[in-house]
C-alpha cells in the first residue's frame, strides 16, 4: 500500500510538469507581453493609490482649514460686538474717573473734618475705575480694535514678571516649572498684551489643578518654521523665526466637546462669579493680532497644553522704554475743548482748568470752527473728541488746519476709533489720547506738545 506522502509528492511532480507545460507554451508568444501588461498594470495601480491617499490628504487639510476660517469669522463677529459694548462703557468711565480726580482736588481745598475718610473713599473709586478700565481692556485686545502700536519686547523678561506675580497667588499644592530661553525672545508686540496671555493662561491652569495640586510647566524657547514644514500649512503660518510658548497643567484636563468652545467668548464651565469666559477668547485675539497661533491638546484627567507661536524678530534695536515722570505736568496756555456730550466736555474744561490752563468748552465743532476762523490764535490747542455727529474730530482738525495751519491739535479717541501714529499724521494732528482721560495721560500729552 502506498504512503500518503508518496501520492502528494507524485501529485506536486505531475502539478508542476503542467505548469511548466503551460508556462513554456505562454513564453513562446504572448509571455513578453503578458509580463509586460502586467508591469503597466501594476505602476497605474500604484499610481492611484498615490492619488487616492494625497486626495483624502489634501481634503482632510481642506476640513480643518474652513474649520478655523468659520472659527476667526464667528470671533471676529463677536468681537465687533465687544467693541461696541467697549465705547459705550469707556464714555462712563470717563466721566466717573475725571469726576472723582476733581472732587478729590476740591476735598484738598476744603476744610472738612471727615477728609482723610473722603479722600479714601474716593481713591476707592477711581481704583475701581482703574480695574474697570483694564476690563475695557481685556474686552478690547480680544475685539482687536484697539491698533496698539508694536514695539520690539523680549517675551522672556515680561513671562519672568508676570511669574513673580503669579508665584503670590498660586498655592503651595502647585509646582512651578520654568524653561525660558534667555535669548532669542524678541518680537513686535504690546507688553501688557503678553502679559495678559500669561495671566489667563497660568489662572486657567491653576484653577484645573486646584482639588489636587499639580505642576504647572511653562516654557518658551525660539523656534524656526520652514517652508516645507507641515505647521505652515495646518497653522497658517508664515515660514521664519518664531517663539513657542508652551503652558502645561496636568489637572483636571478637558473632554473633546468643551475644547472645541473654549475660545469662544462668554464660555465657562466655572460657576458665576469665579469666571466670566473671556480669558482665552482674549488670549485668542491676542494671539492672533500677533499674527500668531494657537493651540490646545487635553485629556480628561490628565491635564491640559497650550501651545502658542508668535512670530519673533532678530533685530536686536530694542527701544529704551520712556521714562515716566512722576509729577503732573501743568501750564497756563488757552486751550479749545470740544466734546458733543456736554458732561465729558465740562469735565476736561474742569480737569484742564486744575492744571492751570485756560479753557473754553463747546458741543459743537461747528462753533469750534466759527470762533477759531475769526480769531485764528484765540487758542494755543484744541483738544476735540474723535466721535461726534455731522463732524468727527479728524474732520474738524482738517478744517482747524486749513483755517491756521501750525495749530496744535489733540484728539480723544475711544477704543473703537483706529488710530495710530501714522493715522495721526496723516491727518495733521499732532497727538492723540485714549479716553478715559486719565488726569496725568493728558497733562503729559499736552506739555509734550507745548514743549515739541
Ligand atoms: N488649563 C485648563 N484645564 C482645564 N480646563 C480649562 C483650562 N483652561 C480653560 N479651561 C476651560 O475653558 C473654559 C474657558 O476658559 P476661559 O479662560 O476663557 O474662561 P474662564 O476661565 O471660565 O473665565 P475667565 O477667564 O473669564 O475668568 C473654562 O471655564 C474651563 O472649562
Ligand atoms: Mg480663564
Amino acid at each position: 500500500m502506498k504512503k500518503p506522502s508518496d501520492t502528494k509528492s507524485q501529485r506536486e511532480q505531475l502539478r508542476n510538469s503542467i505548469i511548466g507545460l503551460g508556462e513554456r507554451s505562454i513564453r513562446k508568444s504572448y509571455y513578453p507581453e503578458l509580463q509586460k501588461r502586467i508591469a503597466e498594470l501594476e505602476k497605474a495601480n500604484e499610481e492611484l493609490l498615490l492619488e487616492v491617499t494625497n486626495r483624502q490628504r489634501a481634503q482632510a487639510t481642506q476640513r480643518k482649514l474652513e474649520g478655523l476660517l468659520q472659527q476667526s469669522q464667528k470671533m471676529e463677529a463677536i468681537g465687533t460686538l465687544a467693541g461696541g459694548i467697549a465705547h459705550d462703557f469707556n464714555n462712563i468711565l470717563s466721566a466717573i474717573i475725571g469726576y472723582t480726580e476733581l472732587a478729590k482736588l476740591s476735598l484738598l481745598r476744603t476744610d472738612f473734618t471727615e477728609k482723610a475718610k473722603v479722600t479714601n473713599d474716593l481713591e476707592q473709586v477711581l481704583q475701581a475705575g482703574q480695574r474697570a478700565k483694564e476690563l475695557v481692556k481685556q474686552i478690547v485686545s480680544y475685539s482687536r480694535q484697539q491698533n496698539q502700536p508694536r514695539k520690539p519686547i523680549q517675551v522672556n523678561t515680561i513671562i519672568r514678571e508676570a511669574l513673580r506675580l503669579l508665584h503670590a497667588s498660586i498655592p503651595k499644592s502647585v509646582e512651578i516649572r520654568e524653561n525660558i530661553a534667555d535669548h532669542d525672545t524678541l518680537i513686535l508686540g504690546d507688553p501688557t498684551e503678553i502679559h495678559q496671555i500669561i495671566m489667563n493662561l497660568c489662572t486657567n491652569a491653576n484653577h484645573a489643578m486646584r482639588d489636587k495640586g499639580g505642576i504647572l510647566a511653562i516654557e518658551l524657547v525660539p523656534t524656526e518654521i520652514h517652508p516645507d514644514d507641515e505647521k505652515s500649512t495646518t497653522l497658517r503660518l508664515t515660514p521664519g523665526p518664531y517663539l513657542l510658548l508652551k503652558i502645561c497643567d496636568n489637572g483636571r484636563g478637558m473632554e473633546k466637546a468643551i475644547q472645541d468652545r473654549i475660545f469662544d467668548p462668554y464660555f465657562t464651565t466655572k460657576e458665576s462669579g469665579e469666571g466670566t469666559g473671556i480669558g482665552l477668547a482674549v488670549v485668542h485675539g491676542i494671539v492672533k493680532s500677533h499674527n500668531g497661533h494657537i493651540s490646545v491638546y487635553s485629556e480628561p484627567g490628565k491635564g491640559s497644553s497650550f501651545l502658542i507661536y508668535l512670530p519673533r524678530i532678530v533685530r536686536e534695536d530694542v527701544r529704551k522704554d520712556e521714562i515716566h515722570t512722576i509729577e503732573t505736568p501743568a501750564g497756563t496756555e488757552r486751550i479749545l475743548v470740544i466734546d458733543d456730550e456736554v458732561i465729558i466736555a465740562d469735565m476736561e474744561q474742569r480737569l484742564l482748568e486744575s492744571l492751570g490752563y485756560q479753557v473754553t468748552s463747546i458741543t459743537s465743532p461747528f462753533d469750534a470752527l466759527h470762533l477759531i476762523s475769526a480769531q485764528p490764535h484765540r487758542y494755543d490747542l484744541v483738544l476735540t473728541d474723535m466721535t461726534m455727529p455731522r463732524m468727527n474730530g479728524a474732520e474738524l482738525a482738517q478744517k482747524i488746519l486749513r483755517i491756521r495751519a501750525d495749530m496744535p491739535v489733540i484728539l480723544c479717541t475711544g477704543f473703537s476709533e483706529m488710530m495710530n501714529e501714522k493715522k495721526a499724521r496723516a491727518i495733521g494732528i499732532r497727538d492723540y489720547v485714549m479716553k478715559p482721560l486719565i488726569r496725568k495721560d493728558i497733562a503729559e500729552a499736552i506739555r509734550k506738545v507745548f514743549d515739541a
